[in-house]
C-alpha cells in the first residue's frame, strides 16, 4: 500500500506547479511590458529571476539562494546572478532568432524569450527537449513567437542557423560536442550552461568548454559568469562570441 507521502506527493506538485507557472506568467508579462533600459541591468534581472523562483533541488546547491527556490514546483534551474549578468552581456547584442537545447521546465526559455524580444522586437525562440511531453510552462502565451517542441533533439536543426544557441540538453561530451556541432558552431552566440559544474562532472561540459576556449583562439571571445554565494562550483555559464 502507499503511504500517505507517495500519495500526496503528485498532488502537491500539480497545485506548486501551477503556482509557479502563475508566477512566471505575471513576469513574462512584466517583462514584455518593462523600458528596454530596465532588461539592460542586473538588479532588475537578478530580482525578475528571483520573484520567478528556482526549481526545486533537494541537492544543495543553490547556497543563500535557497530562498528563492520554489517548494516542490518547477523553477529557474539557475543560479540568480549568473544568469542575470549572462543576460546584460546578450542584452548589447542584436538577436534574432534563439534556440535552447534542453527544455525541461521551460523556465529559463520562457524568461529568456521574454527579455530578448523586448529588446529585439521580431525575435523568434524555440526550445527544444528530447522528452516526449511539454511542460506547463508550454500553455502561456507570449507576445513573440515561441516553440516549445517535445521530442526533438538538435539533429534535427543541423541546417539551420540562430543568433543565439543555449545548450543545455544532455551534458554528457558527446552531446555537447553533438549540440555544438549541430547548432552551436554556426550561430554567432553560443551559451553553455554548467561550464563549472561539480555535479555533472569535469570531463562532461566543463571539459568542452575548456577545449573550444584553446579550439577557438583568436577567433571568438569567451565570457564567463560563476558566481556562487558559497564560491561553490555549481553550475556557471558560458557564452562564446564569434569575433
Ligand atoms: C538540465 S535540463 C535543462 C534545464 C533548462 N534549460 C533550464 O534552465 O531550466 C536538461 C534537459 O535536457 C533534456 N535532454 C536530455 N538529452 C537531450 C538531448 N540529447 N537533446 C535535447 N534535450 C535533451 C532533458 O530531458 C532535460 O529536460
Amino acid at each position: 500500500m502507499p503511504s500517505l507521502k507517495q500519495l500526496i506527493k503528485k498532488p502537491v506538485y500539480a497545485l506548486s506547479s501551477r503556482f509557479a507557472t502563475g508566477k512566471l506568467e505575471r513576469v513574462v508579462r512584466e517583462i514584455e511590458n518593462a523600458e528596454r533600459e530596465e532588461l539592460s541591468r542586473g538588479t532588475f534581472l537578478e530580482a525578475k529571476i528571483r520573484q520567478i523562483g528556482l526549481r526545486y533541488d533537494p541537492r544543495g546547491l543553490y547556497g543563500e539562494d535557497v530562498d528563492d527556490m520554489n517548494f516542490h514546483a518547477p523553477g529557474l534551474w539557475q543560479i540568480p546572478r549568473q544568469l542575470a549578468e549572462a543576460m546584460v552581456l546578450l542584452a548589447s547584442q542584436p538577436i534574432f532568432s534563439f534556440l535552447e537545447v534542453g527544455t525541461c521546465d521551460g523556465f529559463t526559455f520562457s524568461f529568456m524569450a521574454a527579455c530578448l524580444s523586448r529588446l529585439n522586437p521580431g525575435l523568434k525562440a524555440t526550445t527544444i527537449d528530447i522528452a516526449p511531453t511539454l511542460p506547463t510552462s508550454a500553455r502561456i502565451v507570449f507576445k513573440t513567437p515561441v516553440a516549445f517542441l517535445a521530442g526533438k533533439t538538435s539533429d534535427a536543426f543541423a541546417d539551420e542557423v540562430f543568433d543565439l544557441v543555449l545548450i543545455d540538453g544532455n551534458h554528457a561530451y558527446e552531446w555537447v560536442a553533438r549540440d555544438y556541432q549541430n547548432v552551436g558552431r554556426q550561430a554567432r552566440l553560443c551559451m553553455f550552461h554548467d561550464i563549472n559544474d561539480r555535479f555533472c562532472g569535469d570531463d562532461a561540459v566543463p571539459k568542452f568548454w575548456r577545449e573550444l576556449k584553446i579550439e577557438e583562439l583568436g577567433r571568438a571571445d569567451f565570457h564567463e559568469f560563476l558566481f556562487h554565494s558559497n564560491s561553490d562550483r555549481v553550475m556557471g555559464i558560458g557564452i562564446r562570441i564569434k569575433r
